[in-house]
């Protein structure tokens, strides 16, 4: 009988306890129920889409932060995305709740061009991603092997320098764009640093076609930086991921397939050079002799970041600062003065940079206010977590808008102003990378920080140790910006006069 009876009771019970935690659980919520961040009103179904149509997304989302405050939710599509805007939450989320946060969220296109998330910057946090990194820090990007690839920075600088002067003497003219000769000599230093030496041309066998330099730069740098922001619609409706979208993905994968062949054929032309004893020390020898731990595809997805991420936001900072001192006469002179006491009749080189903190706050400052990264690619939260004292369930994403960041009032008086001597003040380190969240924080905070401050700095100091820069008329209104990285939409021009001439 007891056989019989058993199983009322334990069903008894079952449903018993069910009930008992079902309606604690109900208390337990009524008494304090989840606080969610503030949610942007939207539309059914695509959310806050429509109103983030433009491609610059990191402006609407700090007039955003002005009503709903520095972290609040947006809805895309199907996806809830919370947006970080003030340097306190964003370094709670990049630092203390980094476990709760470490993976990618990427776009399709994103997640093509990257090869699958192969690179350091993109992929998940996890065992190949401590690999890379300590790749890439090693042998290329540290302090220690900063040293080594002295002698490129020195003679890119200098060459830059050169082609201004040659330029107004041989066309009697003082106007001159700063762009194209430091993208091209940034470029020639990506090259000379991956793959150990600069070239002029490359026969890509999979394609059959002779690429020139210009052409290798549209194809590695330029067209994957406009690819990285566009929008494919089905990433925010996974349910109609069976819809064709043809063009989009046609589009993304020519852009992939043309810069893996290219980036594949510099490979192998190194290869040869490798096979025949000549040693280059560069970025690619460093990985082939890891070899064993990469795949092909990871390999050239690998070398290829490391070409694309140290040609472009180091020229973004550049271009700035140098419109920001050609606009700002006074702190143009300022810093003139400071190099002129520490340097005297010597070239301003990357030794003197620790003694000159008007550089080093000009630098700052031109970072802040045209933050050459203005989003930190969506985080991905895979378990309920806290941030500025709000619930953040597990399958939300995350994004830091470093723009607002760097144009919180409560952080920086006048925020809107460029001013470099704020950084002077006695509560900034001189040397400290981290004045303003521009380079991240935490286990992914940026590798190439040193590289990207000792060319900025140094390039900024030697233009002005050699030229005076006048803006010309009607640029002070060319801010506008384009790209995934704050490039100046149209390139600076400026009037240079040789300081052995200026009055
Ligand atoms: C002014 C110039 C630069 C700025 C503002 C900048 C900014 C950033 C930011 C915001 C991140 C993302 C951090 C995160 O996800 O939390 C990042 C990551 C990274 N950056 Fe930079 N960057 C600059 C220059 C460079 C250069 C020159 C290189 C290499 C040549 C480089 C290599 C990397 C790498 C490898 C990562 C990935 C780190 C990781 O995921 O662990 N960056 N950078």
């Amino acid at each position: 009988m007891a056989h019989v009876i058993m199983p009322g009771a334990l069903a008894t019970i079952a449903v018993f306890s069910i009930t008992f935690v079902a309606i604690w659980k109900f208390i337990l919520h009524r008494r304090r129920p989840l606080n969610y961040p503030p949610a942007v009103p939207g539309w059914p179904v695509i959310g806050n889409l429509f109103q983030l149509k433009e491609k610059k997304p990191y402006l609407t989302f700090t007039k955003w932060a002005e009503v709903y405050g520095p972290i609040y939710s947006i809805r895309l599509g199907t996806s809830v995305m919370v947006v970080l805007n003030s340097a306190e939450v964003a370094k709670e989320a990049l630092v203390s709740k980094f476990s709760s946060i470490s993976t990618r969220k990427l776009s399709k296109a994103l997640t093509t061009l990257t090869c699958n998330k192969s690179i350091v910057a993109m992929s998940d946090y996890g065992e190949y991603h401590k690999m890379v990194k300590r790749y890439v820090i090693n042998s290329i990007l540290g302090p220690n092997a900063q040293k080594r690839y002295r002698h490129h920075r020195d003679a890119m600088i200098e060459n830059v320098v050169n082609i201004l002067s040659s330029k107004i003497k041989e066309e009697y003219c003082s106007l001159v764009e700063l762009r194209e000769p430091f993208q091209s000599e940034l470029f020639h230093l990506a090259l000379k640093q991956s793959l150990g030496k600069d070239v002029e041309s490359v026969y890509v066998e999979e394609l059959g076609v002779t690429f020139t330099k210009k052409e290798i730069f549209q194809i590695l740098v330029v067209d994957p930086m406009m690819g990285a922001i566009e929008v494919d619609w089905r990433d925010f409706f996974p349910y109609l991921r069976w819809v064709p979208n043809k063009r989009m993905e046609m589009k993304i994968q020519q852009m992939a397939m043309r810069k893996r062949a290219v980036t594949k054929a510099l490979i192998e032309e190194q290869k040869k050079r490798f096979s025949h004893g000549e040693s280059l020390s560069c970025y690619l020898e460093y990985l082939l002799s890891e070899e064993s731990n990469l795949t092909e595809e990871q390999l050239i997805a690998l070398v290829w970041e490391s070409i694309i991420e140290s040609s472009d936001t180091t020229l973004v900072t550049t271009e700035w600062a140098m419109y920001e001192l050609a606009k700002n006469p006074k702190c143009q002179d300022r810093l003139f003065q400071e190099i002129e006491e520490i340097c005297r009749s010597e070239k301003l080189t990357e030794e003197h940079l620790q003694l000159l903190p008007y550089l080093n706050a000009v630098f700052h400052e031109t970072l802040r206010i045209h933050s050459p990264v203005p989003i930190i690619p969506p985080r991905h939260v895979h378990e309920d977590t806290q941030l500025g004292g709000y619930h953040i369930p597990a399958g939300t994403d995350i994004t830091v808008n470093l723009y607002a960041c760097n144009m919180d009032k409560k952080d920086w008086e006048k925020p809107e102003e460029w001013n470099p001597e704020r950084f002077l003040s006695d509560k900034y380190e001189q040397m400290d990378m981290h004045k303003t969240m521009n380079f991240g924080a935490g286990k992914r905070v940026c590798a190439g920080s040193l590289q990207a401050m000792l060319i900025s700095c140094s390039a900024i100091g030697r233009l002005i140790q050699e030229f005076q820069w006048k803006l010309k008329d009607g640029e002070e209104e060319n801010i506008d910006t384009v790209q995934l990285t704050t490039h100046k939409r149209y390139p600076m021009k400026a009037y240079i006069t040789p300081r052995n001439q200026a009055a």
